[in-house]
């Protein structure tokens, strides 16, 4: 994946557990002899997966746990390092978001060629609640995409629920999300 998601763990880590956290974390990971991640460069998705594991490790966390701590981080991260407005562009409310999701990793790819983006399709029940598709030829994420649903939440200033009701890691065929969101609350 592209150096910006592995520079978004190291920012994670780095700001919530200090820098020698994140040495220990990138030595375990094989990745010692690295100086830094290099936004726009495309890493093999191994060293995403080496890193997570060795976060996983040293935090005493599940790997899942790492996962969704870090979507949730990703909505403030990508907010920070230049994409508020693409962001803001996507939609203004959390439904309205959500359906634009592929329009979203579509203008992405104009600053980050060999994307190879995830995919959603919505299905809105009329009463705030959200049948969420995910496709991916990645594997292991859901648990990133429940975070990620999270830290939206927290944009929107909605309070989100969501369940995980089709898993491709049980082999059902799809990853589907149940989402309920309640109606936003005007900042304050
Ligand atoms: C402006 C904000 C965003 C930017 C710039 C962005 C960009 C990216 C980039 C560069 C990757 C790595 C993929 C690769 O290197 O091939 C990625 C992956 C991913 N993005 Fe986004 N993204 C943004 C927002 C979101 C949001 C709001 C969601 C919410 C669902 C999302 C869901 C994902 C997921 C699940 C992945 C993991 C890859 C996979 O599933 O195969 N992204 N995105």
């Amino acid at each position: 994946m592209y150096g910006l998601v592995n520079r978004a763990i190291q920012q994670m880590v780095t700001s919530r557990h200090g820098e020698d956290v994140w040495q220990r974390i990138k030595e375990k990971a094989d990745l010692a002899d690295l100086d830094f991640f290099s936004t726009y460069q495309a890493y093999p998705d191994d060293v995403t997966h080496r890193l997570v594991a060795a976060a996983s490790e040293e935090l005493e966390l599940s790997a899942a746990e790492i996962m969704h701590a870090f979507g949730e981080y990703w909505i403030t991260y990508t907010a920070s390092e230049g994409y508020e407005q693409l962001l803001e562009s996507t939609g203004e409310t959390l439904p309205e978001f959500l359906d634009h999701l592929d329009t979203l990793h579509a203008r992405a790819g104009l600053a980050f060629p060999q994307l190879q983006p995830p995919s959603f399709r919505c299905r809105h029940g009329g009463d705030r609640t959200i049948d969420l598709e995910y496709h991916s030829h990645r594997r292991g994420l859901a648990p990133m995409v429940v975070g990620l649903l999270q830290g939206l939440g927290r944009r929107f200033r909605t309070d989100v629920q969501v369940e995980q009701t089709a898993a491709r890691d049980r082999g059902d065929g799809e990853d589907l999300f149940h989402i309920r969101y309640a109606e936003s609350t005007p900042p304050s």
